[in-house]
């Protein structure tokens, strides 16, 4: 790849002044803007060397039958968990098929999205703000380290459990959105079951040792524009998520890349399908059988994407660790990261270090 100093000849684009810059508030307004053919440099991510291209995949994305989760035929029970536990150490990511939440609540909850996207930027700004606990927050893709780089993406981040907070605008989307919630936690509660028992637990070992009752859920709406140069651009950049699991659903427009044997690979998601992944709290709680793999999210120039990640994690006051039955005994290895509990995990992201590599312990 051509160094930076190269790529600033070739693409004569400016950044944006300062103050441009700190009036930028959202991507589709930048979009909007009149005869936009190319992006302004501080949104040109293509020179960063932890970014390489994908490849084709070699191998496909497991898929995962739900309904096999919950089939009172113990033979199927049986396979269906070492199907799980597979897909968990192998790729930390899956495919979901016949989980029940029907078409027309998935569609009703992407178009809510658009919608509240396409609200006049002052509904918006009411939610605009960098403090990460703001119950519900708008805004765009900036890198936190420097906060002089933009991402192409805009973004609803909402706190809806343990309690269920969400913008009252476009009318008719809080309905749908609360109850997205509510059947997608449903979902990753009872794959989380499945995962109990993939590690050799009861059934209930998750949802009780990380208290769900009141487990952290939220709902993270992504908007990518279309990008007049999507090979320069980012949507979000390799990143992984912190909770236990996260949901997936998108417009069917494909973005999506993870990193699998230490190459990038494009998901394109099977219609109606959860792209489920392992997060951060499940490496910790199996010490590293699940890993919890890198992704990101690239643009295009054709259409515009819209995503919706749902994560269920811990309650906020669940100091997690390995599982004790994990590190003890014959088959054990020893503790692989420090404990920590969930909130303060996610007050230390903010410096732009994933805080999971504070906690890894070298273990031999
Ligand atoms: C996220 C995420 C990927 C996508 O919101 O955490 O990884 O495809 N999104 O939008
Ligand atoms: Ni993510």
């Amino acid at each position: 790849m051509a160094p930076a100093t190269s790529l600033s000849v070739e693409n004569p684009n400016q950044a944006e002044t300062p103050s441009q810059a700190s009036k930028r508030i959202s991507v589709k307004t930048l979009v909007e803007s009149p005869g936009l053919t190319s992006i302004p440099s501080n949104y040109s991510y293509a020179s960063n060397p932890d970014e390489s291209a994908a490849s084709e995949p070699d191998d496909t994305v497991p898929i995962i039958d739900f309904s096999l989760l919950t089939s009172p035929d113990p033979h199927q029970r049986s396979k269906i968990i070492r199907d799980l536990d597979r897909a968990c150490r192998e790729w930390g990511f899956f495919m979901l098929v016949n989980h029940g939440v029907s078409k027309s609540l998935m569609k009703e909850v992407l178009d809510g999205c658009n919608q509240f996207f396409n609200l006049p930027m002052e509904e918006k700004m009411e939610f605009e703000g960098k403090d990460i606990w703001k119950p519900i927050r708008f805004g765009t893709g900036v890198d936190v380290k420097i906060e002089k780089f933009f991402f192409w993406r805009d973004f609803l981040k909402v706190y809806v459990h343990p309690q269920f907070n969400f913008p009252q605008k476009p009318e008719g989307f809080r309905e749908v959105a609360q109850e997205y919630s509510k059947r997608t936690r449903e979902v990753i509660k009872e794959l989380l079951k499945g995962v109990s028992e993939s590690l050799g637990f009861e059934q209930s070992y998750i949802e009780k040792a990380m208290n769900l009752e009141s487990g952290l859920q939220i709902f993270a709406a992504n908007l990518y524009p279309m990008c007049p140069q999507p090979e320069l651009a980012m949507g979000i950049p390799a990143h992984t998520d912190h909770g236990l699991l996260t949901l997936l659903i998108e417009n069917e427009i494909g973005g999506l890349q993870i990193q699998h044997n230490g190459k990038w690979f494009n998901v394109n998601p099977l219609p109606n399908s959860f792209v489920v992944n392992t997060g951060d709290h499940l490496e910790i709680l199996s010490n590293g059988r699940y890993k919890s793999i890198k992704h990101r999210a690239v643009v295009n120039s054709k259409a515009t994407r819209i995503s919706i990640a749902v994560p269920l994690g811990p309650s906020l006051d669940t100091v997690v660790s390995p599982a004790p039955e994990l590190i003890e005994g014959e088959s054990g290895r020893p503790a692989a990261y420090l404990p920590m509990k969930y909130k303060d995990f996610m007050d230390r992201q903010l410096d732009g270090k994933p805080c999971l590599d504070y906690l890894r312990l070298p273990v031999a």
